[in-house]
């Protein structure tokens, strides 16, 4: 029995979809722990691309169960058209999905919110997603949410018009208005519950801990980034949960020592959508040509990505809160081409030199210092062999495995599922 957690070491978007999809034949069940549909994860194989929301990304695995876990808050139209996506796929997702009595609902209101308080912060705004994720979270710290549980009880629909009628009263305080309709949204979001409701809801910490007694294996599927962090990412240009390890135990009902392996998921690059400090973007045409050959537009919402080199210093602090125990780096195709790369080692703050990240990014001014590294020419998309790949990229990983003092035990070549290298160690 045991438990392995996946989750991203940026600021999200580092290809966790992709491996979740290629390493699923290693585990029984796949357990979404927190985030909700702000997440986007890409998965592609035999010519399908699927992008996931709120279903974990074992869910084209034939065997495996994927339980949606207590931390998710659910969104059940962006769900049911998930549901509707999966149609071509011939299995009966019924049996193959499981969701949290103890996971909570995103409402129509709080969708509003998180658009109108968006809004109102005109350019401090966070960049959120919009898909209501902070003020869900809000309402369940506050203890007012709704959870799934609830829907099969009589008296949900008096819960909900108590909390919608608090949101209205939130809402009037603010002197503006956004462009959504609620009567418009609610009409889908109750057509959506009936979907929603046809799923198994079970109390999923007594069924993964079951499951783990009897020596089933689980992978817990993270969403986000650790920089994206309530608590240790570059508040306040965050979500609104702990989407690093602790995330895992609180968000599925597993102890910390059932943990194994902890998988830390980072690009060969940094990317970020949304606003917030990046010390390493570049906003100029390597950046542009990062995000052409990468592909870096949001999964969720289609906004540009932010890009920049590689900061050492932000992925050390990463791996230091999550206890990651291996690394697997993405996107290195993109890589190709370029005649030498820039990685960060330490940032210079008013004069001095550092290697440790500063309580506010926001605030302080921070210059990175690079360690320039030669770059390689060849493409290395269709290369499975670690020993095939050019003596520069290796050179570029043992930097990386040397500084951060884990290995990386996988290096992503392509998005599809067989663009993986698996590195024997
Ligand atoms: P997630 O949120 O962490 O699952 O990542 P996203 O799916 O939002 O973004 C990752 C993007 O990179 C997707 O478009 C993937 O298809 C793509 N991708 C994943 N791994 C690789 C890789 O190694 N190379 C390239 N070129 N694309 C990749
Ligand atoms: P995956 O799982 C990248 C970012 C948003 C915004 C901030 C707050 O695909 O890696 P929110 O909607 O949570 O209120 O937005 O967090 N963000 C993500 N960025 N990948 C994600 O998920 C993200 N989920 C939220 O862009 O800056
Ligand atoms: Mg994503």
């Amino acid at each position: 029995m045991s438990l392995d957690v996946l989750l991203g070491l940026q600021w999200g978007d580092e290809g966790k979809g992709k491996i979740v999809d290629a390493i699923t034949n290693s585990y029984d069940i796949i357990a979404r722990f927190q985030g909700g549909p702000n997440a986007g994860h890409t998965i592609k194989f035999d010519e399908h691309k699927h992008v996931l929301h709120t279903i974990p990304s074992g869910i084209f695995n034939k065997e495996a169960i994927n339980v949606i876990g207590n931390g998710v808050v659910i969104d059940p139209v962006i769900f049911k058209n998930e549901i509707e996506g999966l149609k071509q796929f011939d299995f009966d997702m019924r049996d193959k999905l499981l969701i949290s009595n103890k996971a909570h609902v995103i409402l129509p209101t709080h969708k509003i919110i998180d658009a109108t308080s968006e809004a109102s912060k005109g350019k401090k705004k966070i960049g959120s997603t919009l898909k209501g994720i902070g003020p869900t979270y809000m309402d369940k710290t506050g203890r007012n949410g709704i959870r799934i549980g609830d829907l099969n009880s009589g008296n949900w629909i008096e819960k909900y018009n108590t909390l919608k009628r608090k949101h209205l009263t939130l809402l009037s305080n603010f002197n503006l208005k956004v462009n959504l309709d609620l009567d418009e949204l609610e009409d889908d979001f109750f057509k959506s519950i009936e979907v929603l409701k046809r799923f198994n809801f079970i109390d999923s910490e007594e069924y993964l801990n079951n499951s783990l007694n009897n020596g089933k294996q689980i992978l817990a599927e993270g969403a986000q980034g650790s920089l994206l962090d309530i608590d240790f990412g570059t508040y306040p240009f965050v979500t609104s949960c702990n989407t690093t390890v602790s995330g895992a135990c609180s968000g599925l009902g597993v102890a910390p020592n059932k943990i194994k392996n902890v998988i830390g998921i980072f690009k060969a690059y940094t990317t970020r959508v949304g606003s917030g400090p990046f010390p390493t973007e570049l906003v100029n045409e390597i950046g542009e040509h990062i995000r052409k050959t990468g592909n870096e537009y949001g999964a969720t919402t289609g906004r540009d990505r932010r890009c920049g080199w590689l900061d050492l210093i932000a992925l050390k602090y990463s791996i230091i809160i999550n206890g990651v125990t291996e690394l697997n780096m993405m996107k290195t195709d993109v890589l190709s081409g370029f005649k030498s790369l820039e990685v960060c080692t330490s940032y210079n703050i008013n004069g001095i030199e550092t290697q440790t990240l500063p309580f506010d990014l926001n605030s302080e001014n921070i210059e990175p210092i690079f360690k320039t590294f030669k770059g390689w020419s060849e493409d290395i998309s269709k290369v499975t062999k670690e020993e095939d790949l050019p003596i520069e990229l290796l050179e570029y990983v043992s930097f990386i495995e040397e500084f951060v003092k884990v290995p990386i035990k996988l290096i992503s070549v392509g998005p599809d599922r067989s663009e993986t290298i698996y590195r024997i160690k």
